[in-house]
């Protein structure tokens, strides 16, 4: 990996981007291509509202794997709770729920998806599912309902930590099991040399694993969720590991929380954290 893309990242965090393109057009890495070219122009704007972008990362790379395994595992919950009543906090475009739901015997009778976007939610397949256009806190705080089985699926990382424990506190009550598949990140001070190799390395990975689409999901997803990472203005991602999973959990009142490995992917290893709520279900 060159050391000019942690540089130029490092630059980025400082406020000087012209020095950060600069240093990012010098590597010879398709990751580096693709930083300076963002870099001088004016970036792709929210991710998740431009769901091309978004759709095509989630349908390639590492992610055909990962989204299988997602898939097989949930199915393999439903069918062993048989919850009358599923919620899916930030359910994207069913990339995660749709594939479970069609391998599972067992159909839950009442299906609720919460997402804040609408091109992401206008183009989830689940026939019959209730849809609110609303971001996680939004539903909560006004739902009153409660469920057998809730689920977020790499969702929950994109609330800012303080925000998500007050959530997680709400939903406590309301459901008798959640489900969770988030990323066991690596703890490392945000900004250190250690913390922006190691951004670059694993970016490079995934930019990589894209082949013809990979401008298209750098440009328009994984630049602006890096960028984000790196200098906090236009974060979208509060991600931490599942250690840390596990104690907001237990903060917010979830019991037998337990952690299993899901499948290993470019970013970080990718977990599944079951707890139980306090809903009896
Ligand atoms: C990485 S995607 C995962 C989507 C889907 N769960 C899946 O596994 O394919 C993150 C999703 O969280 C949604 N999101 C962002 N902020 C949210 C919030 N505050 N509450 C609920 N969902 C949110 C995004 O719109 C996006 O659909």
């Amino acid at each position: 990996m060159s050391t000019h893309l942690a540089d130029a990242l490092a630059a980025y965090r400082a406020g000087d981007r012209a020095r950060a393109a600069n240093l990012a057009g010098r590597t010879d890495s398709p990751l580096g291509a693709e930083l300076s070219a963002y870099l001088t122009t004016d970036g792709a704007g929210p991710v998740y509202d431009q769901p091309r972008a978004f759709t095509a990362f989630i349908r390639g790379g590492g992610n055909v794997e990962l989204y299988r395994r997602l898939s097989a595992e949930l199915a393999a919950r439903y069918d062993r709770l048989r919850p009358e009543s599923l919620l899916d906090l930030g359910c994207g475009d069913g990339l995660a729920v749709v594939p479970a739901l069609a391998q599972s015997s067992f159909r839950p009778s009442r299906i609720d998806l919460v997402e804040p976007s609408s091109g992401l939610l206008s183009a989830v397949d689940v026939p019959g599912a209730n849809r609110f256009e609303a971001t996680a806190q939004e539903f909560l705080a006004s739902s009153g309902s409660t469920w057998n089985l809730a689920q977020s699926t790499f969702a929950l990382q994109s609330i800012p930590s303080a925000e998500r424990a007050e959530l997680l506190r709400n939903l406590c009550p309301c459901t008798a099991t959640l489900v969770l598949a988030e990323f066991d990140v690596p703890e490392q001070p945000e900004g250190s040399a250690e913390h922006l190799h190691s951004l670059a390395a694993r970016y490079e990975r995934g930019v990589a694993e894209y082949g013809e689409d990979a401008s298209l999901v750098a440009q328009g997803f994984l630049l602006p969720v890096l960028l984000g990472l790196v200098a906090d203005e236009q974060r979208t991602n509060w991600e931490q590991p599942a250690a840390d999973w596990s104690a907001q959990l237990a903060g917010a009142g979830f019991a037998e929380i337990d952690v299993e490995p899901l499948a290993d992917y470019w970013w970080s290893p990718a977990v599944l954290v079951t707890a139980r709520g306090s809903h009896a279900g």
